[in-house]
């Protein structure tokens, strides 16, 4: 078993970390760190538990730590982060001088040589890990995960990007609630309403799209290069963000060839049968009235991508549309990390 401890613990993305971390196979959580309002405090009493499921009984008693590297037991091999953008670039890279370091946090992201990945995307730029650790004398490293939109998104451009020649991508959101936070949206904002501005999100969801879909060569990342427009909202949903994304491709294309390859879609982590790994990626729909954020959110635990309305475009030429829905926190954050590091952990350690 490896020891990993969890940043940002008592948060909407530590306690999905807590959640999927209970009964792991490989991983057994040590360490719970959050801010100092937390720390020495048992887990139980810091916490505001938000998820249908219970609190798992092994983490009630653990003390909660000062967010620092000293604080964290020496057996310990991998750390989780789910910390507020603002304080996780330098704290994240003090933890990697000693951890590997799996982050969710959009501080390190773009940073060279600290790979972004999605393991069924863009395995190959785990090939930074070396350059990273010999740059900075190392025994640890920092990985990161997308935005939680851009990761739903992504993964079902992957096989579309693979078999044909994508020309440009629109993709406007509807978001969940819980991807801010547990004190992000205020309920008078959000209630009978629809937010349609997310802080720094399609920038996010753009640059981070065609990094993820680009090559990397010794550390240097060449986007791919069709063009991508993102529109992002905010809808009154607790979990599961949804997203209509419309296609031009440079040719002419058969939907039922689009269909056939997104749902034999299968990848590495499919291959190396990891734990967090679902059957199949993407979950094509027929139903007309599919996906649903209530209804599909959960799909394979959370880790799939279900896709819906898949269908050509009547107005465009060489044009398809389709609607996705990806769990936010799980697939789009925690489950997310946690499959990095489990490539990682096969991989790596
Ligand atoms: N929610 C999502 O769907 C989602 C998806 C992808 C990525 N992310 C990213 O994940 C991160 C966490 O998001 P969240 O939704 O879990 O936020 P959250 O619910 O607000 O939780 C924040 C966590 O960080 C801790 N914290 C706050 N200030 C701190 C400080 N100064 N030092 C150390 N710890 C501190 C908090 O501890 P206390 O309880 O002690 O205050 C809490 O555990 C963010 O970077 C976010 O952008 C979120």
């Amino acid at each position: 078993m490896v020891n990993v401890g969890i940043l940002g613990a008592t948060g909407m993305v530590g306690q999905r970390f807590i959640n999927l971390l209970d009964e792991h196979p490989d991983f057994n959580i040590t360490d719970l760190c959050a801010s100092s309002r937390s720390a020495g405090k048992r887990y139980e009493d810091a916490t505001t538990w938000y998820l249908d499921e219970p609190m798992p009984e092994c983490v009630k008693d653990i003390i909660v730590s000062e967010t620092n590297p000293n604080d964290v037991s020496n057996d310990t091999e991998i750390i989780f982060s789910s910390l507020p953008t603002e304080f996780a670039a330098k704290t994240e890279k003090s933890f990697a001088k000693d951890y590997v370091v799996a982050s969710n946090a959009s501080a390190l992201r773009m940073e060279k040589n600290i790979p972004l990945i999605i393991p069924e995307v863009n395995p190959q730029f785990l090939d930074m890990i070396e350059i990273q650790q010999k740059e900075n004398n190392s025994d640890g490293f920092v990985i990161t995960n997308p935005n939680c939109s851009t990761i739903a998104l992504t993964l079902t451009l992957k096989p579309i990007q693979d078999n044909f020649n994508i020309k440009k991508v629109h993709v406007s959101t509807m978001q969940a609630i819980s991807g801010a936070g547990y004190n992000g949206v205020p309920s008078m904002a959000i209630m009978d309403n629809i937010v349609p501005f997310i802080g720094g999100e399609e920038e996010k969801m753009e640059s981070e799209t065609l990094y993820l879909l680009g090559s990397q060569n010794n550390g240097d990342v060449s986007p791919c290069d069709f063009n991508i427009s993102a529109s992002c909202h905010r809808a009154p949903v607790v979990d599961g963000h949804t997203e209509a994304v419309f296609i031009e491709l440079d040719d002419d294309v058969n939907i039922d060839d689009v269909k056939e390859k997104m749902s034999s879609f299968k990848a590495l982590p499919q291959e190396l049968n990891l734990h967090s790994a679902p059957k199949n990626p993407l979950i094509v729909s027929e139903d007309e009235n599919r996906p649903q954020p209530r209804m599909d959110r959960n799909a394979s635990d959370g880790m799939a991508v279900t896709v819906g309305r898949l269908r050509k475009d009547q107005a465009f030429d060489n044009s398809f549309k389709y609607v996705l829905v990806g769990h936010n926190t799980i697939r789009g954050a925690a489950g997310a990390s946690i499959l990095n590091a489990e490539l990682i952990n096969n991989k790596i350690l």
